[in-house]
């Protein structure tokens, strides 16, 4: 059976800078990487070098026939100190966008993709009330240089998870605190974010598409789990969107379901855990940092990836139905989708059936306008290093030679035809 996409479907891959241009070192991340007992496996190091090669890597993506980009511009080069803006840093990026249209590629650029400028964390980061704003001027310098180079923006990649990562103990990223408070401070600051930059691009080019990118999980839960699910799809999701009306589309980013079920002899303990405030304070974030630890352990369990999640290629079309839910209407672009495996023939089967999932929203009527795929090349996951694998191009890091998989072959014949074969 052969899945026709309509004419106009987005068709691309994505990265965020951090993760592929190496040597990111006026960022938080990077001091986060190099502290005595930091909690990354790794430092990002060289990464892949996409700083000096993009020219190249945008070459082979256009060769492999997958037309949109999406990469992010770095905060912490383009503004390495408070108000000084690095005009080499700022033409590298238009050098980038204009290397995607020299080569028939569509850049989409994420204006914030999980990293702070150093000055900006020693501040306080997204505890500090003025983050919004250093943002919005930052966006404003970036969008105003490139000007009519870019058509596509994402404003804070995933704010949920720089919240739920940072703030409350979970997945290892920074500044690491252990805090309930701060967990909402952040999650306040950075709806703030959301909506400051999203004004910033609609006023610096009020052509240009903006949208906010979330990071959603079908979840699932029994009866006695729904309270503790309510609570977090709440600090994941609602609080996000609550702020994301005005977008011109809504970014869903899924890798997975998450089932919370709790036995019905603690279901009474679960929901007061979620109604007191003294008990969430003290119970929640230890448990969140203890139930994190499990992810990325690898696995060779049936049906388990890499990073330990359920094997749900088709969760990312709950989540648009979800997305599609809230905001009635609103067009919507999946900004990431993709599998951590070692096994290549996996992920050809994840695209497929992820896309398989996809066309059903589209043909039930909900404006799904793109499918982004994460990710373009093998990079620096986070506080996992570079042991996760979800590129569709790998790269050898001792002599940065790119090598397309055949799931790079497989998505670039899709996105040529505009159609998935079942
Ligand atoms: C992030 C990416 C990350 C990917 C895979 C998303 O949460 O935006 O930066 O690499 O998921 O874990």
């Amino acid at each position: 059976m052969r899945l026709e996409f309509p004419s106009d479907f987005l068709w691309g891959t994505a990265t965020a800078a951090h993760q592929v241009e190496g040597n990111n070192r006026n960022s938080d991340w990077w001091a986060w990487e190099h502290r005595p007992g930091s909690p990354v496996a790794e430092p990002s190091g060289s990464a892949i070098e996409q700083y000096g090669r993009y020219e190249s890597d945008i070459r082979l993506l256009a060769d492999l026939g997958i037309p949109v980009y999406r990469f992010s511009v770095e905060w912490a080069r383009v503004e390495p100190t408070a108000g000084d803006f690095d005009a080499e840093a700022v033409r590298h990026y238009r050098a980038v966008a204009e290397a995607c249209r020299n080569v028939g590629l569509v850049p989409m650029v994420t204006l914030n993709h999980f990293t702070l400028p150093v000055w900006v964390a020693a501040q306080g980061g997204w505890l500090n009330a003025d983050t919004p704003a250093l943002l919005a001027r930052y966006c404003a310098h970036v969008v105003t240089a490139l000007d009519d180079l870019v058509d596509w923006y994402c404003t804070i990649n995933e704010p949920g998870m720089v919240a739920f990562g940072g703030y409350v103990g979970a997945l290892g990223f920074p500044p690491g605190s252990l805090s309930l408070p701060e967990w909402d401070t952040a999650i306040d600051r950075l709806c703030e974010g959301l909506v400051r930059s999203r004004e910033t691009v609609k006023t610096a080019r009020p052509e240009a598409a903006v949208g906010s990118t979330h990071a959603m999980v079908e979840y699932e839960a029994n009866e006695g789990g729904r309270p503790l699910m309510e609570f977090f799809r709440g600090q994941m999701e609602d609080r996000f969107f609550a702020v994301c009306g005005d977008d011109d589309f809504i970014g869903v980013q899924t890798y997975t379901r998450q089932a919370v079920n709790v036995p019905r002899i603690v279901a009474p303990l679960a929901r007061s855990l979620v109604q007191f405030d003294p008990l969430r304070r003290a119970v929640l974030p230890r448990l969140i940092r203890r139930l994190s630890r499990h992810v990325g352990g690898g696995s060779d369990e049936p049906g388990v990836t890499d990073m330990g999640y359920e094997y749900r290629p088709e969760a990312v079309a709950a989540t648009v139905r979800r997305a599609h839910e809230v905001f009635p209407g609103k067009d919507i672009i999946v900004t990431e989708h993709g599998i951590a495996t070692t096994n290549d023939e996996e992920r050809v089967s994840f695209i497929r059936e992820g896309l398989a999932s996809l066309h059903q929203t589209i043909v039930d009527g909900i404006p799904l306008k793109g499918y982004v795929h994460w990710s373009a090349f093998d990079n620096f996951e986070w506080a996992l290093g570079y042991g996760m694998q979800f590129g569709l191009i790998s790269v050898n890091r001792s002599t940065q030679e790119r090598t397309p998989k055949p799931s790079a072959h497989y998505f670039g014949t899709i996105a040529q035809e505009n159609a998935v074969e079942l």
